[in-house]
C-alpha cells in the first residue's frame, strides 16, 4: 500500500472560487495502484505556506508519495518548484525530465512547466502542472515508475536488486 498525498496549489482553489478538478485527477489515476490517499488539501501559491505543508506531510512519515498540482509555470504566482526545492534534500530529475520529453509529442507548452521532483527524507514530492488533463497526462508517464520508487526508499530493495518495474523484488 502507498500512502499517497495531494496539495492543490491554487489561489482560487484556496479562495473557494474555483471548484478543484485537478486534486480529484490525481487520486483518479493514482488509484490505479494499491494507494491510500491520506492527505488531501488545498493551499494558495505562497512559498511559505505550500512549503509549510509540504515540511508537515513528509516529517510526519505517513506519506510515501506527495503529489503537488499547480504552481509550476511562468506566472509571478507560480512558486510550487521554488517551495518544493526548498524543502528537499535530494533531487529526481528523471522523474521531471521524462515528463516533459513525453509531454513535449502531446503540446510544446510541456516546456513550459518548470516542475521538480525530489526527497524530502522518505517522502517523494513530484510537481504536476495545474490542469487536469495535463494532470492526467503527465501522470500516465510517472506512475509505472511508482511503486518500484517507493520500494527502493522504504529500503524494500537496492537498486540493484532489479531494473524494471513488474520483476520480481
Ligand atoms: N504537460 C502536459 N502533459 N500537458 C499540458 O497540457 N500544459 C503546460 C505545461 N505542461 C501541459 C503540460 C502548460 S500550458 C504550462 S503553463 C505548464 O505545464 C505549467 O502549468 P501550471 O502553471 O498549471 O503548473
Amino acid at each position: 500500500m502507498i500512502k499517497v498525498g495531494i496539495l492543490t496549489v491554487s489561489d482560487k482553489g484556496a479562495r473557494g472560487e474555483r471548484v478543484d478538478k485537478s486534486g480529484p485527477a490525481v487520486r483518479e489515476i493514482v488509484s490505479r495502484l494499491d494507494v491510500a490517499v491520506v492527505r488531501y488539501e488545498i493551499v494558495p501559491d505562497e512559498i511559505e505556506i505550500i512549503a509549510a505543508k509540504l515540511n508537515d506531510w513528509a516529517d510526519g512519515g505517513e506519506v510515501d508519495v506527495l503529489f503537488t498540482t499547480g504552481g509550476t509555470g511562468l506566472a509571478t504566482r507560480d512558486v510550487t518548484p521554488e517551495a518544493t526545492l526548498a524543502v528537499i534534500d535530494r533531487e529526481v530529475p528523471g522523474i521531471v525530465e521524462a515528463v516533459r520529453a513525453k509531454s513535449r509529442e502531446k503540446t510544446p507548452l510541456a516546456m513550459l512547466s518548470r516542475a521538480v521532483s525530489g526527497l524530502r527524507g522518505r517522502c517523494l514530492i513530484i510537481n504536476l502542472p495545474g490542469s487536469p488533463q495535463a494532470v492526467r497526462e503527465c501522470l500516465e508517464i510517472i506512475l509505472p515508475a511508482v511503486p518500484h520508487a517507493v520500494k527502493i526508499i522504504r529500503g524494500e530493495v537496492t537498486e540493484h536488486t532489479v531494473g524494471m518495474p513488474g520483476q520480481v523484488g
